[in-house]
């Protein structure tokens, strides 16, 4: 039997205390390929539309040594030096991933095992770990999911969220170019630093073939076009299903005129490449402002939304709501919010390209590292998974945020080493056996035996 949760104050527990996210951190292998110069050309791409269309300049691409269960490790490991975390604070680790190492061993214990090289043997035995697979939503399910947990936890321990994948598609495909990989570990208690979830969740699932990896493939089929239509319906369902839950348990209470968005200061959206949260947003803002002043506004700047009724035809209407989409994306109403609220968001992905799971936390990274946000404002997040499934929540920023130590990603992001076309190629098909850089300071795959069990090492 599962555990009503129902009616939680704005912060999660039973008690009032706030839970959420008090800390973050990020792992992004040290190697990275260029979009533009001899991947575009190669191609037969203009940049042009890899860095103003797509909006990534750089994917990271994962070294011999590295796979999920490395970036996961190394992420967490930074996250427990940076937040002074000993293994027994930590109660449970659940890990978001598509990139799993083994169909049936869950990658936290991978994980843990590599953390004890560093801990000691046996010193997360009472730590428990579960993988989410949900395509690049699992680790927000994850969250809310531990979120309860840590909203009923009376012992003072704490729970770690790991997003780690490979986003990976078939060299010269048209996903080829929204590719990366990384990791983000978020610490989730009681009374966090950084944000406290309202608890407040608006969901959306359908069955689809958007986006998918029958067993045994290492890449993805995708059927692009659909996924990003996918993506924006279940987006807006989720969001209708937010606004009637904040609405009903009178966290979000427009009066009239006001929208649900005007309550909202940073949307963070589920980044497969950064172009996808701008049209997003347009999706959310331009249903969210029918019938409110911005939308007035708009209107007289772009002209009525087309009516089914006053078309005929069917591909006649479609390309009319088409050619309005694009023009309300360009209005200046639609740019001023997206810029205020939205675009910040992607800075990181934008040199790291797509994480899958952990895309939507590196947008929030994007935000501390630029140090956008302030105590008081409500974050609203947006994750998409394909086959799919949509979950929007929302969290206030707490009044310590600002003075969490800064992550210095921005730094280490510039110390990558650039690989070339042909380097990245075979890395892609596996055909590299030595690492093109040496491991250190990490963790890293040192080899898989003849039964497929995998030896990790931690590399002084
Ligand atoms: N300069 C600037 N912009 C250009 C350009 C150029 N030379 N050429 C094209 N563009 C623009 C297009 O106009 C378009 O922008 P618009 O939507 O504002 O019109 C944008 O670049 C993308 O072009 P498009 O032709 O639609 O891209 P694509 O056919 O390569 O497909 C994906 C893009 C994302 C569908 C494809 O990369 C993919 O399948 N990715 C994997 C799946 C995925 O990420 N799905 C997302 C939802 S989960």
């Amino acid at each position: 039997m599962t555990k009503d949760f129902g009616n939680l104050p704005a912060g999660g527990s039973h008690s009032g205390e706030a839970v959420g996210i008090d800390d973050l951190s990020v792992y992004v292998p040290g190697l990275f390929l260029p979009l533009s110069g001899e991947f575009s050309l190669d191609r037969g791409i203009d940049p042009g539309k890899l860095i103003k269309g797509i909006g990534i300049e750089r994917m990271a691409v994962p070294d011999a040594h590295e796979d999920a269960a490395t970036m996961a490790a190394n992420s967490l490991l930074d996250l427990m030096q940076r937040c002074d975390l000993a293994p027994e604070d930590i109660a449970k680790i659940y890990v978001g991933t598509e990139s799993a190492v083994d169909e049936a061993k869950a990658i936290g214990t991978y994980v843990i095992g590599m953390l004890e090289k560093v801990y000691g043997t046996g010193s997360f035995q009472d730590c428990s770990t579960v993988e989410f697979k949900s395509a690049c939503i699992g680790t927000t399910l994850a969250l809310e999911s531990l979120s309860y947990w840590a909203a009923a936890e009376e012992e003072g321990r704490v729970g770690i969220v790991i997003a780690s994948d490979v986003a990976k598609y078939p060299l010269r495909s048209s996903g080829e170019y929204t590719q990366g990989a990384g990791s983000v570990a978020l610490l989730v208690k009681k009374h966090p630093r950084l944000a406290a979830l309202e608890q407040i969740y608006g969901c959306f699932t359908r069955d689809e073939n958007d986006f998918f990896r029958p067993m045994g493939c290492t890449t993805a089929t995708v059927n692009g076009k659909h996924s990003n239509q996918c993506y924006l319906e279940a987006i807006q369902g989720a969001f209708d299903s937010f606004a009637g839950k904040a609405a009903r348990s009178g966290a979000i209470t427009p009066k009239s005129e006001e929208c649900v968005t005007d309550f909202i200061d940073h949307f963070l959206f589920h980044i497969p490449y950064p172009r996808m949260v701008e049209y997003a947003s347009a999706a959310i803002f331009r249903h969210d402002w029918l019938g409110c002043r911005k939308g007035q506004d708009v209107e007289l700047e772009i002209g009525k939304e087309p009516q089914s009724l006053d078309y005929e035809d069917l591909e006649l209407y479609q390309a009319a709501k088409a050619d309005y989409a694009r023009r309300f994306s360009k209005s200046r109403h639609f740019q001023e919010a997206y810029l205020a609220k939205v675009a910040d968001t992607a800075a990181l992905s934008r040199v790291v390209g797509n994480i899958y799971t952990g895309s939507i936390y590196l947008g929030l990274a994007s935000l501390l590292e630029l140090q956008k946000i302030r105590a008081g404002e409500r974050l609203c997040f947006g994750a998409y998974g394909s086959g799919c499934s949509a979950l929007v929540f929302s969290a206030i920023v707490q009044p310590e945020a600002e003075t969490v130590p800064s992550r210095g990603i921005v730094k280490r992001l510039e110390e990558r080493r650039q690989i070339s076309l042909q380097e990245y190629e075979r890395l892609h098909e596996g055909l590299m056996e030595k690492s093109l850089v040496e491991p250190s300071a990490e963790f890293a795959l040192a080899s898989i035996d003849h039964q497929g069990y995998r030896h990790y090492e931690y590399v002084c």
